[in-house]
């Protein structure tokens, strides 16, 4: 067994609980070098073990049998230090370790990538596996893994019931055609592995909706994959969806739920990560925790589509240019309008609804007048779209004749029967996960949300 060190977290944690920290001395730790600065006698070393945003600061002097060795150890390389720890309630840092021994577990070799000054984003991006090693994305992929507990929390504490729903699938859920072939053997397609053609997963909506009709309340919090070629900051082929599932619930219902989750994200995370919050307050999009507590403060807009498109058109009537001037009812609205109605017009958070049926899903449940659908999509700044959800529909002719009109039923029979199978009201929705966090982080790029991003002619590593 290796020997145990004491992470940053837990030194940090048991000062806030108001213990005595010298009581641990002596102490090891173990982590990264961020900084090392030294004198002819004596050394200053940042050192960051992954446990905390933060790092700590290690002192060493001409007493350590290698402080030589130690004055040129390199940012990057890996050490295990055992010392005392030192309070210093004045400094910047409430506390200082000074080390009597410093051991290099893992040396660095001229090439690492990293340097001490600022690197771009995009520089990163070229080296994701060193990524985690900066500031921005040890904060980032910390915040991702609390959104992620944040996520289960919140559905776990409302009584619903996670369902893990297949990565391969014979449904193109979203019948959008933009579905990832698997195949064994290219040569043989129709023989292959399940004997028909299989792809991975566009949503696991069609799959947990028989558990919500059995447990009432479901989620899924999965991966799924879209081959769209979609070259945006939003866009991945690769992404993470959270998709709840609600017996007796309609779209009222729905929209509740989703502003429910996502103020209870944005508490999770401001309460959960101070230090990363700041970071991204101050470095990455200032005014982040001022705009997400504004979020908090009111509830969200509603806006329909139809009220949405005449918003669009007096703007465009007042001079305002888009890049698809075509805002007719029934369009699919772009990004650009999406931006236009929750940056200019809301200012925040809006849920549009009641978009028309014929630019939406074929499980959508028609409204009365026979024109749109139960649907929404709340849309924020700085994005568009991050959660789409709707009503579905529970009428079996209606569901039948939308299937057989766009061929999909075969296959599906299960599906379409769940509306004679003790069918009832039933509602859902779609988060993208890696969106979420780029709103709660002001992150720009979803490339910088993903450890290992996937995107269209672009796969590194
Ligand atoms: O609006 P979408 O396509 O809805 C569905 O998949 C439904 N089955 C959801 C449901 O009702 N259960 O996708 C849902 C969300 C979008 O709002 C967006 O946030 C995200 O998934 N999303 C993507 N995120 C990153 N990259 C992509 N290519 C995405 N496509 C959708
Ligand atoms: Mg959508």
């Amino acid at each position: 067994m290796q020997e145990k060190a004491i992470t940053i977290k837990e030194l940090y944690d048991e000062l806030k609980q108001g213990k005595d920290l010298l009581k641990s001395n002596p102490v090891y730790i173990a982590g990264w070098v961020r900084t090392n600065r030294a004198s002819k006698a004596v050394g200053f070393l940042e050192i960051n073990d992954g446990s905390a945003f933060k790092c700590v600061q290690v002192v060493y002097d001409e007493k350590l049998p290698n402080f030589e060795e130690a004055s040129h150890f390199l940012t990057g390389a890996c050490l295990g230090i055992r010392g005392e720890i030192v309070l210093t309630p004045e400094m910047k840092q409430p506390f200082e370790i000074h080390a009597k021994e410093i051991l290099l577990l893992g040396n660095v070799s001229e090439d690492y990538p990293l340097q001490k000054k600022r690197m771009s984003l995009e520089y990163l991006r070229e080296i994701a596996p060193m990524r985690p090693r900066t500031n921005t994305f040890n904060a980032l992929y910390r915040v991702r893994s609390k959104l992620a507990m944040a996520i289960h929390s919140f559905f776990q504490e409302n009584g619903f019931v996670y369902v893990h729903t297949p990565e391969i699938t014979t449904n193109d859920a979203e019948g959008a055609g933009s579905v990832f072939s698997v195949i064994t053997d290219a040569k043989d397609p129709v023989n292959d592995f399940y004997g028909k053609p299989v792809s991975l997963t566009v949503s696991g909506q069609l799959h947990v909706e028989p558990f919500a009709l059995a447990f009432g309340k479901v989620y899924t919090f999965g991966p799924t994959f879209r081959a769209e070629k979609s070259n945006t900051p939003r866009h991945a082929s690769e992404f993470w969806m959270i998709e709840p599932e609600m017996a007796f619930a309609d779209l009222e219902d729905d929209m509740e739920v989703m502003e429910g989750c996502i103020k209870y994200c944005i508490r999770y995370i401001l309460e959960n990560c101070p230090d990363e919050m700041k970071f991204f307050d101050t470095f990455i999009a200032k005014g982040t925790i001022e705009k997400l507590e504004a979020v908090l403060a009111k509830p969200f807009r509603k806006m329909t589509y139809t009220e949405g498109i005449e918003c669009l058109q007096s703007a465009v009537k007042a001079g305002h240019k888009f890049e698809n001037p075509n805002l007719t009812w029934g369009v699919d609205l772009q990004s650009e309008h999406e931006r236009y109605l929750t940056e200019e017009v809301v200012k925040g958070p809006v849920f549009l609804t009641d978009y028309p049926k014929q630019i939406k899903a074929f499980y959508m449940k028609e409204n009365p007048d026979g024109k749109t659908v139960a649907a929404c999509d709340c849309l924020v700044p700085g994005e568009g779209e991050i959660i789409g959800g709707s009503q579905r529909e529970d009428n079996y002719d209606v569901l039948k004749a939308k299937m057989d009109k766009i061929g999909n039923t075969q296959g599906l029979e299960w599906y379409l029967n769940l509306r004679k199978f003790g069918g009832c009201v039933h509602s859902g929705f779609g988060i993208g996960f890696d969106r979420l966090l780029m709103y709660i982080t002001g992150v720009a790029n979803i490339r910088d949300t993903e450890p290992y991003p996937r995107t269209s002619s672009a796969i590194k590593y």
